[in-house]
């Protein structure tokens, strides 16, 4: 049975049988190769939208109410159109979809009732941005079934980070859902975060595959360290700004770093900071010369970087980089994401592979007593719309 077929016996299952039709939609995860905490603070990331994501089945209602639910989850949430919407931490992940509806009709879209069936693959909490892609997906879903036809996916973009920040109260940066609205097959995006400029490179990683590696230790993104981090980053931009007027943290000079922030955390976290937004320009100019090895030792500097300056990696992760480093075949590892917990990902010679993960998997365990799942990443577009329509 093909995954829409399945799909749809779930929905029909779930909401029962109607003339209506059913729309399908597909929005990815991603993984960043490089350039991590630097979004926010206006400088460049280099991620890639992946095949791991959360389908979405809408079918239209006569009335004004909403009904979603996640196969996943097991669990729903019914939707007046007609009343304000808010975040209660008692609706769990329904918080997210019930932002950017919110958002939308405060937008000015007219919004009508709708059935959605939520159904992925994309592990959640696992630092490959499950919730951007839960927010990207509502938006497509509800923009392109009540809206006009061309969706301004970079607008679409800023609307759900505009719902992290503000509804759910995660200040995040733009990278993740930019990546799952903006991707490109077998493409990582350089982003610059301050201008949203962007460029398309392509992933040709000369006989070596991108593995993702999970931790399987979940992080909660609004419990974790994150909005700390952004704090302290804001801080020695403050610092910075009274000797010279600069915008972002990412402008501001490696000297400055070292010279002006005599607090040794701001130090060390403004350091990753600036490191690592150089460490993007420098990996993708390694890329497009084809020297997929130097790329893969920036990506092992960037991990050591926050590791040890910005400090959002962990056990679990840091097992799972120095085994992975220590099999031949593997030329580069870092974590992904926010950290805390989540995913890593690695470099490794195709022919290796097998072993790779036998022996990564083999001594995390033994570390840690967790077992690591493996992926492949598969480099996908961003958010599409299916091919279903079915009755
Ligand atoms: C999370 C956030 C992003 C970015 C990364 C760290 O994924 O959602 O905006 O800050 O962490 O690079």
């Amino acid at each position: 049975m093909s995954i829409y077929a399945e799909l749809k016996m779930k929905f029909t299952k779930h909401f029962g049988d109607s003339k209506q039709p059913v729309s399908i939609f597909f929005a990815p995860g991603r993984v960043n190769l490089i350039g991590e905490y630097t979004d926010f603070n206006g400088g460049y990331v280099f991620p890639a939208a992946v095949s791991l994501g959360i389908w979405g089945l809408l079918r239209r209602r006569t009335d004004g109410i909403i009904q979603l639910h996640s196969d996943n989850a097991g669990s729903g949430a019914v939707i007046d159109l007609n009343q304000t919407l808010v975040c209660r931490q008692e609706d769990g992940w329904t918080n997210y979809p019930k932002g950017v509806i919110q958002y939308l009709v405060d937008q000015g879209l007219r919004l009508q009732g709708c059935d959605v069936f939520f159904s992925g693959n994309l592990p959640t909490g696992a630092g490959l941005s499950s919730s951007a892609a839960l927010l990207i997906l509502t938006a497509y879903m509800l923009q392109t079934t009540f809206g006009n036809s061309g969706v301004d996916r970079v607008a679409m973009a800023q609307l759900c980070r505009k719902v992290e920040n503000e509804f759910i109260g995660v200040n995040c940066g733009i990278m993740d859902h930019f990546a799952i609205a903006m991707g490109h097959k077998h493409h990582a995006m350089l982003l610059d975060c301050n201008t949203l400029t962007h460029e398309y490179i392509p992933l040709s990683l000369d006989n070596h595959s991108l593995v993702i590696m999970n931790t399987n230790k979940k992080r909660e993104l609004t419990d974790s360290k994150y909005n700390e981090r952004r704090q302290e980053c804001d801080q020695a931009l403050a610092i910075i700004r009274k000797h010279r007027d600069i915008e972002h943290l990412c402008q501001a000079t490696m000297a400055e770093v070292e010279g002006l922030l005599e607090q040794p955390v701001l130090r060390k976290r403004a350091r990753h900071v600036v490191s690592e937004n150089q460490r993007v320009i420098d990996a993708v100019a390694l890329l497009r010369a084809g020297e997929v090895s130097a790329f893969g030792g920036l990506m092992i500097a960037s991990h050591r970087s926050l590791q040890t300056d910005f400090e959002v990696s962990g056990l679990e992760l840091d097992v799972l980089v120095e085994h992975a480093l220590q099999v031949p075949g593997c030329i580069g590892a870092r974590m992904t994401g926010a950290g805390f917990g989540g995913c890593a990902i690695a470099l490794v010679e195709n022919q290796a592979l097998d072993k790779f993960m036998q022996q990564v998997r083999l001594g995390y365990q033994a570390v840690t007593g967790r077992i690591a799942d493996f992926y492949p990443a598969i480099v996908a577009d961003g958010v599409e719309r299916g091919a279903i329509h079915e009755g």
